[in-house]
């Protein structure tokens, strides 16, 4: 056997060669889950599957940011803003409620939506988002993704399974926390840092909600609870918002459309899934790992700063369990230490001491 003809056989073998309709067509004999990687990554990057043809999922998630975006709001095709702050993708972990209401529980569905969300991808339909994978290197890469043919379309759920691998690949660098936590060596972390974890689960009550809990610590309780935030704004149309949404059945996806586009919508938090009163304003517990490169903070990026967020906090949390914080300046530096170290950008190195500030 020559080199070449080995070569042949060794092709046919693995993927399989058919004629259909006198061209070539190459069957992958089975799915591979490097290539589904490698396609993720190229969808997340590709503007070309946006209505103006230059926003991308990495637009709003941005490697540089902790694949958040550092606005208050996005914006997403077109320079349209949305009602919400975008929240980065590396603190997620499997079985949490996804999005900041926690609309989808699984990531393959979270990852679909901003295609024809109107102020992400804005794409009009499910048609003009299939169209645009009908390119022959798309074609070819979801073949060899999932061992399909190069003629056969790639289909919604494909592209979501891509997605969310890519997504759950993330790199999650290490903090300072972290390596503090693997080896409980105190002097990975400054005074003011210690000094704030102990603060943090202990007299300031933090960890009731953004919880330790899991390698990494997650931060969250996966819950959702009442926020100092946004509500009051709406407060006068509530009864004209209950109506309209308790009247008629959205689905999930059209939703997440009316949040995007209506604030008012945006604030009633939890109750737009489940309906229950009790519901309103309500909103998952974000995750506090990277916090200091995520900012601005809360679901309408209304809060510019960490020390606005966690002097906020400090009081609300006080304010709605009855028992008011009373923590003093350092404490309060104290815990923002603590948080940097939960950061990559501003770690709290033990040099880093709010005692000197
Ligand atoms: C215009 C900015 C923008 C674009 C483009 C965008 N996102 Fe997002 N993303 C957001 C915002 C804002 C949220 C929070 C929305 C909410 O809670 O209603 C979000 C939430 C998410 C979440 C849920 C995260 C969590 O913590 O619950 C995932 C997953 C996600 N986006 C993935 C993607 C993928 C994949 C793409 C590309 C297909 C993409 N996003 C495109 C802004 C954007
Ligand atoms: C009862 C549960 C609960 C407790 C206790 C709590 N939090 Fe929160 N935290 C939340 C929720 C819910 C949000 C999101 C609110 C929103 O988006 O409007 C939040 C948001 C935050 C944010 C903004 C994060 C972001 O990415 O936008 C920070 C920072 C924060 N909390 C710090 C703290 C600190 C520090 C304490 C202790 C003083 C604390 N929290 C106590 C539930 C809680």
């Amino acid at each position: 056997m020559t080199d070449r003809t080995l070569a042949w056989a060794c092709a046919v073998g693995i993927l399989g060669v058919a004629v259909a309709g006198g061209a070539l067509v190459f069957r992958h004999a089975t799915p591979s889950a490097s290539a589904q990687l490698a396609l993720g990554r190229q969808l997340f990057f590709d503007p070309s599957l946006s209505a103006d043809g230059k926003t991308s999922c990495s637009s709003c998630h941005q490697p540089d940011h902790a694949y958040s975006d550092g606005r208050t709001v996005s914006k997403g095709a077109f320079g349209l803003t949305g009602t919400r702050n975008t929240p980065s993708l590396l603190a997620l972990s499997d079985g949490e409620p996804l999005f900041w209401e926690g609309r989808r529980e699984r990531l393959e569905d979270a990852v679909l939506d901003p295609f024809l969300h109107p102020v992400e991808l804005a794409l009009p339909d499910d048609h003009a988002l299939t169209e645009r994978l009908q390119t022959p290197s798309y074609r070819k890469a979801f073949a060899a993704a999932f061992g399909t043919s190069d003629s056969d379309s790639p289909t919604r759920q494909q592209l979501g399974t891509a997605l969310a691998i890519y997504v759950r690949s993330l790199p999650k660098p290490q903090t300072p926390f972290d390596r503090y936590q693997a080896t409980h060596d105190t002097h990975l972390l400054s005074q003011d840092a210690l000094q704030g974890m102990d603060l943090f689960t202990g007299k300031a009550g933090c960890v009731q909600c953004h919880k330790l809990k899991g390698t990494p610590a997650r931060f969250s309780d996966n819950g959702f609870h009442s926020t100092g935030t946004g509500l009051q704004n709406v407060a006068a149309q509530l009864p004209d918002l209950l109506r309209r949404l308790s009247i008629e059945h959205i689905d999930v996806a059209d939703v997440g459309r009316e949040i995007g586009t209506h604030a008012n919508v945006a604030s009633l938090g939890r109750f737009v899934v489940t309906h229950q009163p009790t519901d309103i304003g309500l909103f998952r517990t974000p995750s506090l790992r990277y916090v200091a490169d995520t900012g601005p903070y809360m679901h309408d990026g209304s809060v510019a700063t960490l020390e606005d967020a966690v002097d906020q906090e400090i009081y609300w949390r006080g304010l709605s369990s009855g028992q008011q914080l009373s923590l003093t300046v350092r404490e309060r530096l104290q815990i923002i230490a603590f948080l940097k170290a939960l950061s990559l950008s501003e770690s709290s190195a033990p040099n880093n001491s709010a005692s000197k500030q």
